[in-house]
């Protein structure tokens, strides 16, 4: 829970004021019974009506106070922790994107989600009540206490046997409640999690007609979370009702007690009322701290899950003062004996003993069956990861040295899955790089062959795509995000997989003007058809993670078994030795 220092640090202040207007506001709760118990044993026992309307008066007085010390305090109290979510949901929000992609893999989304929302609210709630009721309670009780000890001690007896019974009872709710807190939280995981995956998915899951099933999984998600809710308020509906009850027999033993008293002429009635007012306000004074440790159960378990992201370290160090070489373009990449593998998938590598050097300017081709590491291997340039063993430099420079920032300054990359930002096209080109101008973002538009379609839109460069925008085809998306790296004048740029959507016209055409653009720039290509890396400088063929083969189309043809047969997958078994680069 050590982040929540830096809030406290910096809220203590307004925290005490509204603290103090609480104490304002239980100090005129607690002189009200003391007041009433005057006003029915002088006035009204002795039948006189000024000193009714004097303590009458009084009485107004101390509520107008009250009231006016509770507005004060709820001012506050929402202002305060209203800013305190704010400021954690932005930290926890920046601490996410400082993460690298292992330490967030280690998070489900949805788990993510739920604890930017509603754990941050559940604390937020919590410091919101811990100014407005739970300082009250606690306040309110022992003052009571005191008040009706000073009121009359022999009825006081009566709480010696109440308080403790239900102290225990509040302690006992708090043991049994953590847990079953927790696993609220937990089933409020998976229901996000099966609405994300059913949001994110629903083409499929409507063409599947499998909305039935999905029906069925949210269900079952949705019914866990009600079992688990329900559990928790059965907590209550059982402890709650005894901590009334346990009270109740309190003050059915003051008015016993009192009673008799009176009869015996030892006390007075207002004495009596009094004393049951003071025991009304603690027992809801103690109901209200039972709901704190509720509330508070509650937030701690919310709090635990949000320190579990601020205490994850960024794995990925650098040295601040290493620098990739000034001169531009650079670009070259060096693989020594790197291997890799995911974290959690069994320690199982996916690229094994990678020995490649791409020298600037140089266009490179990566092809292999689908699993055969080619993205894993290209991913390692940006440090999207880092190896396992071994060591990649770019321009010389050991890329686990460098300021990833720094590193993807000089990189773009068109990812396998095309994503696109909700906002206008021109928004999302202005991603690769902010500086760019409007001929830039033309140039790099037209380049990646996307110009033509988009000034097709009644809006040009200004519509909008995703929600409530137009839907773009899938290698109309592809193009955009090539067009998107292109704006970039990266040093490096990777094209994993992205003319998979298009017709071979368009993507003889868009290999076209990335030679007049990649002149200088290091390309690495990834791509399923032979025709899209043909012609490259090299080609390097990638089989079950490893490298089974580097060299030109023709020198491959001789040498690599693995690429003749990919290459008579593609063009029937004779024909490997016609096709030629063009
Ligand atoms: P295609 O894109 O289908 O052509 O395959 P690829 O050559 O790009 O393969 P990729 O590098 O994506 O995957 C290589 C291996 O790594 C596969 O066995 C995947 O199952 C595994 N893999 C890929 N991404 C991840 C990941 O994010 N986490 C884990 N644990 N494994 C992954
Ligand atoms: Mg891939």
């Amino acid at each position: 829970m050590d982040f929540m220092k830096k809030y406290v640090r910096k809220h203590w202040k307004l925290f005490l004021v509204a603290v103090f207007f609480v104490m304002l506001e239980a100090l005129a709760d607690l002189l009200q019974p003391t007041i009433m118990s005057h006003i029915l044993d002088v006035g009204v026992a002795e039948k006189r009506l000024d000193y009714v309307l004097k303590m009458g008066g009084i009485m107004l007085m101390i509520t107008a106070f009250g009231a006016v010390a509770a507005s004060m305090r709820n001012i506050v109290a929402s202002h305060v922790s209203q800013k305190f979510g704010t400021e954690l949901r932005a930290d926890l929000f920046a601490k996410m994107q400082s993460l690298s992609f292992t330490n967030i893999e280690r998070f489900e989304r949805a788990s993510l989600i739920t604890r930017l929302t509603n754990d941050v609210t559940q604390v937020q709630n919590f410091v919101n009540g811990l100014m407005r009721i739970f300082v009250k309670a606690p306040l309110l009780c022992i003052g009571s206490l005191i008040m009706a000890v000073r009121l009359n001690m022999h009825l006081a007896v009566v709480l010696l046997i109440v308080v403790p019974i239900v102290g225990i009872l509040v302690a006992l709710n708090l043991k049994v409640g953590f847990a079953r807190y927790v696993n609220v939280q937990k089933a409020l995981d998976g229901v996000n999690r099966v609405i994300r995956e059913y949001l994110s998915g629903v083409r499929v899951v409507k063409a599947f007609n499998r909305f039935d099933h999905e029906a069925d999984k949210f269900q079952k998600t949705n019914i866990e979370y009600q079992d688990k809710s329900i559990q928790v308020t059965r907590l209550l509906a059982i402890f709650n009702p005894s901590i009334l009850l346990t009270v109740n027999f309190g003050i059915v033993a003051v008015l016993w007690l009192g009673s008799w008293r009176v009869n015996q002429h030892q006390m007075q009635v207002g004495h009596i009322v009094a004393f049951v007012n003071y025991m009304t306000q603690i027992l809801f004074a103690l109901l209200t701290i039972s709901m704190v440790f509720n509330m508070f159960v509650r937030a701690k378990a919310s709090a635990t899950r949000i320190g579990e992201v601020f205490n994850q370290l960024n794995e990925m160090t650098w040295d601040d003062k290493a620098e990739l070489p000034a001169h531009r373009p650079g670009g070259r990449i060096d693989f020594a004996n790197v291997s890799f593998a995911y974290e959690g998938a069994a320690g199982e590598p996916v690229l094994k003993q990678i020995n490649l050097t791409c020298l600037p300017g140089e266009t490179v081709g990566i092809i292999g069956s689908t699993g055969s590491g080619k993205s894993s291997l290209v991913s390692l340039v940006p440090r999207f990861y880092d190896a396992s063993s071994g060591e990649i430099r770019v321009d010389g420079v050991n890329i686990r040295q460098l300021d990833p920032a720094k590193l993807r300054d000089r990189i773009a990359i068109v990812p396998q899955n095309t994503i696109l930002f909700s906002g206008t096209i021109e928004e999302n080109l202005h991603w690769g790089n902010e500086h760019a101008t409007r001929e830039e973002i033309e140039q790099a538009a037209t380049m990646a062959q996307a110009h033509s379609f988009i000034v097709g839109f009644p809006e040009g460069y200004g519509t909008r795509l995703g929600q409530k925008g137009v839907n773009l085809s899938g290698g109309q998306k592809q193009r955009l995000s090539i067009a998107r790296a292109l704006v970039r004048k990266p040093d490096i740029l990777i094209l994993d997989d992205c003319t998979s959507a298009l017709d071979t016209a368009t993507e003889t055409e868009i290999k076209k003007s990335l030679k007049v653009f990649a002149s200088g720039v290091t390309c690495l290509i990834i791509a399923q058809r032979i025709t899209s890396v043909m012609d490259a400088d090299k080609i390097v063929v990638m089989d079950d993670g490893e490298i089974v083969g580097i060299g030109t189309h023709e020198m491959l043809l001789e040498s690599c078994k693995v690429y003749v047969e990919i290459c008579q997958s593609q063009f029937g078994k004779e024909l490997p030795h016609h096709v030629k680069a063009e």
